[in-house]
Protein backbone atom coordinates (compact mmCIF):
# COMPACT_ATOMS: atom_id res chain seq x y z
CA UNK A 1 0.00 0.00 0.00
CA UNK A 2 2.70 2.23 0.94
CA UNK A 3 5.16 1.57 -1.83
CA UNK A 4 1.63 2.62 -4.26
CA UNK A 5 1.02 6.02 -2.43
CA UNK A 6 4.81 6.43 -2.59
CA UNK A 7 5.46 6.14 -6.00
CA UNK A 8 3.36 9.01 -7.17
CA UNK A 9 2.98 11.09 -3.50
CA UNK A 10 5.58 12.84 -1.67
CA UNK A 11 5.92 11.17 1.86
CA UNK A 12 5.27 14.42 4.69
CA UNK A 13 5.48 14.11 8.56
CA UNK A 14 2.59 16.20 10.81
CA UNK A 15 4.07 17.08 13.82
CA UNK A 16 1.50 17.88 17.07
CA UNK A 17 1.05 18.11 20.56
CA UNK A 18 -2.67 18.14 20.83
CA UNK A 19 -6.21 17.90 19.46
CA UNK A 20 -4.99 17.22 16.11
CA UNK A 21 -7.87 19.00 13.79
CA UNK A 22 -5.34 20.34 11.43
CA UNK A 23 -3.67 17.25 11.12
CA UNK A 24 -7.29 15.36 10.14
CA UNK A 25 -7.58 17.99 7.75
CA UNK A 26 -4.03 17.58 5.99
CA UNK A 27 -4.86 13.78 6.34
CA UNK A 28 -8.15 13.68 4.67
CA UNK A 29 -6.85 16.37 2.18
CA UNK A 30 -3.86 14.00 1.27
CA UNK A 31 -6.31 10.96 0.86
CA UNK A 32 -7.70 13.02 -1.99
CA UNK A 33 -6.08 12.03 -5.76
CA UNK A 34 -5.38 15.68 -6.27
CA UNK A 35 -2.94 15.98 -3.70
CA UNK A 36 0.95 15.37 -4.25
CA UNK A 37 1.64 14.22 -0.27
CA UNK A 38 0.44 11.72 1.91
CA UNK A 39 1.26 11.55 5.79
CA UNK A 40 3.49 9.20 6.13
CA UNK A 41 4.61 10.04 9.90
CA UNK A 42 2.92 11.68 13.19
CA UNK A 43 5.29 13.15 15.53
CA UNK A 44 4.01 14.00 19.02
CA UNK A 45 5.71 15.69 21.85
CA UNK A 46 2.86 14.33 24.25
CA UNK A 47 1.29 10.69 24.73
CA UNK A 48 -2.36 10.40 24.78
CA UNK A 49 -3.52 13.59 22.65
CA UNK A 50 -6.12 13.48 20.02
CA UNK A 51 -3.84 13.58 17.24
CA UNK A 52 -2.08 10.12 18.14
CA UNK A 53 -5.50 8.71 18.61
CA UNK A 54 -6.46 9.86 15.12
CA UNK A 55 -3.17 8.64 13.84
CA UNK A 56 -3.67 5.10 15.15
CA UNK A 57 -7.09 4.95 13.85
CA UNK A 58 -5.58 5.56 10.43
CA UNK A 59 -3.00 3.55 10.73
CA UNK A 60 -0.47 6.23 10.28
CA UNK A 61 2.83 5.69 11.79
CA UNK A 62 3.10 8.01 14.87
CA UNK A 63 5.99 8.74 17.77
CA UNK A 64 6.35 10.14 21.12
CA UNK A 65 8.96 12.23 21.39
CA UNK A 66 9.41 14.10 24.37
CA UNK A 67 11.71 17.09 24.93
CA UNK A 68 13.36 15.98 28.24
CA UNK A 69 16.70 17.08 26.34
CA UNK A 70 15.55 19.04 23.21
CA UNK A 71 19.18 18.38 21.81
CA UNK A 72 18.49 14.93 21.93
CA UNK A 73 15.01 14.85 21.30
CA UNK A 74 15.70 16.65 17.42
CA UNK A 75 18.61 13.98 16.77
CA UNK A 76 16.14 11.18 17.52
CA UNK A 77 13.76 13.01 15.27
CA UNK A 78 15.87 13.89 12.15
CA UNK A 79 16.51 10.22 12.07
CA UNK A 80 13.14 8.97 11.79
CA UNK A 81 12.13 11.65 9.16
CA UNK A 82 15.52 10.32 7.24
CA UNK A 83 14.54 6.75 7.96
CA UNK A 84 11.05 7.66 6.45
CA UNK A 85 12.18 9.38 3.34
CA UNK A 86 10.31 12.73 4.77
CA UNK A 87 10.17 15.76 1.91
CA UNK A 88 7.47 17.99 3.69
CA UNK A 89 6.95 18.89 7.70
CA UNK A 90 3.84 20.41 8.57
CA UNK A 91 3.93 21.68 11.86
CA UNK A 92 0.54 21.59 13.21
CA UNK A 93 -0.28 22.81 16.52
CA UNK A 94 3.34 21.11 17.96
CA UNK A 95 4.45 23.41 20.69
CA UNK A 96 8.07 23.28 20.82
CA UNK A 97 10.16 25.44 19.03
CA UNK A 98 12.70 23.25 16.89
CA UNK A 99 16.43 24.64 16.76
CA UNK A 100 17.91 26.81 14.22
CA UNK A 101 19.95 23.68 13.71
CA UNK A 102 16.91 21.65 12.81
CA UNK A 103 15.61 24.44 10.66
CA UNK A 104 18.79 24.79 8.43
CA UNK A 105 18.67 20.89 7.65
CA UNK A 106 15.21 21.03 6.18
CA UNK A 107 15.27 24.09 5.27
CA UNK A 108 12.19 25.83 3.48
CA UNK A 109 10.51 22.31 4.13
CA UNK A 110 8.82 22.82 7.39
CA UNK A 111 5.31 24.64 7.38
CA UNK A 112 3.73 26.15 10.69
CA UNK A 113 0.24 26.92 10.96
CA UNK A 114 -0.68 29.95 13.56
CA UNK A 115 -4.24 31.67 14.45
CA UNK A 116 -3.69 35.07 13.76
CA UNK A 117 -3.10 37.37 10.85
CA UNK A 118 1.02 37.29 10.92
CA UNK A 119 3.25 39.56 11.38
CA UNK A 120 1.03 40.22 14.17
CA UNK A 121 -0.04 38.52 16.92
CA UNK A 122 3.15 36.04 17.19
CA UNK A 123 3.23 33.79 19.86
CA UNK A 124 1.03 32.42 22.59
CA UNK A 125 -2.52 33.56 23.75
CA UNK A 126 -3.58 35.01 20.22
CA UNK A 127 -6.81 35.62 20.88
CA UNK A 128 -7.00 36.63 23.94
CA UNK A 129 -4.80 39.61 22.90
CA UNK A 130 -6.93 40.13 19.91
CA UNK A 131 -9.80 40.70 21.74
CA UNK A 132 -7.97 42.75 24.27
CA UNK A 133 -7.12 45.36 21.84
CA UNK A 134 -10.52 45.79 20.00
CA UNK A 135 -9.49 44.16 16.79
CA UNK A 136 -11.96 44.16 13.87
CA UNK A 137 -10.39 41.30 11.97
CA UNK A 138 -8.21 38.58 12.97
CA UNK A 139 -7.86 35.33 10.95
CA UNK A 140 -4.95 32.52 10.15
CA UNK A 141 -1.69 31.97 8.56
CA UNK A 142 0.21 29.65 7.16
CA UNK A 143 4.09 30.43 6.96
CA UNK A 144 7.31 28.88 6.19
CA UNK A 145 9.70 28.34 9.32
CA UNK A 146 12.76 30.06 9.91
CA UNK A 147 14.93 30.50 13.22
CA UNK A 148 12.75 33.25 14.17
CA UNK A 149 9.24 31.97 15.93
CA UNK A 150 6.30 33.00 13.28
CA UNK A 151 8.30 34.61 11.54
CA UNK A 152 8.80 32.74 8.20
CA UNK A 153 7.81 33.45 4.58
CA UNK A 154 3.64 34.36 4.29
CA UNK A 155 2.21 31.33 2.39
CA UNK A 156 -1.23 31.81 2.39
CA UNK A 157 -4.35 34.13 4.75
CA UNK A 158 -7.42 33.91 6.14
CA UNK A 159 -8.91 36.77 7.47
CA UNK A 160 -12.17 36.58 9.55
CA UNK A 161 -14.38 39.22 10.93
CA UNK A 162 -14.80 39.44 14.76
CA UNK A 163 -18.35 40.33 15.85
CA UNK A 164 -18.57 42.56 18.88
CA UNK A 165 -20.24 39.11 20.93
CA UNK A 166 -17.08 37.51 20.36
CA UNK A 167 -14.29 36.27 22.83
CA UNK A 168 -11.47 34.47 23.28
CA UNK A 169 -12.99 31.39 22.62
CA UNK A 170 -15.75 32.17 20.07
CA UNK A 171 -12.85 33.81 17.88
CA UNK A 172 -10.78 30.59 18.27
CA UNK A 173 -13.46 28.30 17.57
CA UNK A 174 -14.31 30.21 13.75
CA UNK A 175 -10.85 30.86 13.68
CA UNK A 176 -9.83 26.97 13.63
CA UNK A 177 -12.97 26.35 11.09
CA UNK A 178 -10.67 28.52 8.84
CA UNK A 179 -7.12 26.59 9.79
CA UNK A 180 -8.79 23.57 8.65
CA UNK A 181 -9.36 24.46 5.35
CA UNK A 182 -6.61 26.53 5.33
CA UNK A 183 -4.57 23.75 5.79
CA UNK A 184 -4.41 22.10 2.68
CA UNK A 185 -4.94 25.05 0.28
CA UNK A 186 -1.03 26.25 2.15
CA UNK A 187 0.38 22.87 1.18
CA UNK A 188 -1.15 22.63 -2.58
CA UNK A 189 0.07 26.24 -3.00
CA UNK A 190 3.76 24.92 -1.83
CA UNK A 191 4.01 21.82 -4.03
CA UNK A 192 2.38 23.48 -7.25
CA UNK A 193 3.96 26.82 -7.04
CA UNK A 194 0.46 28.63 -7.62
C1 LIG B 1 -4.26 25.72 16.13
O1 LIG B 1 -5.05 26.81 16.51
C2 LIG B 1 -2.97 26.19 15.53
O2 LIG B 1 -3.07 27.37 14.79
C3 LIG B 1 -2.12 26.44 16.75
O3 LIG B 1 -2.45 25.39 17.62
C4 LIG B 1 -3.77 24.93 17.34
C5 LIG B 1 -3.71 23.45 17.07
O4 LIG B 1 -4.98 22.89 16.90
N1 LIG B 1 -0.72 26.52 16.41
P1 LIG B 1 -5.15 21.37 16.42
O5 LIG B 1 -4.37 20.52 17.38
O6 LIG B 1 -4.66 21.28 15.02
O7 LIG B 1 -6.63 21.12 16.52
Amino acid sequence: MEKLIGKNKIPCAVFISGRGSNLKSIYNYSIKKISKIYVKLVISNKYNVGGIKFAKTKKIKNKIIIFKNKNKAEQQILEILKKNNIKLICLAGFMKILSKNFIKIYNGKIINIHPSLLPKYKGLNTHERVIKNEEKYSGCTVHFVNGELDSGKIIIQKKVKILKSDNAKTLAKKILIEENKLYPKAINKVLFKT
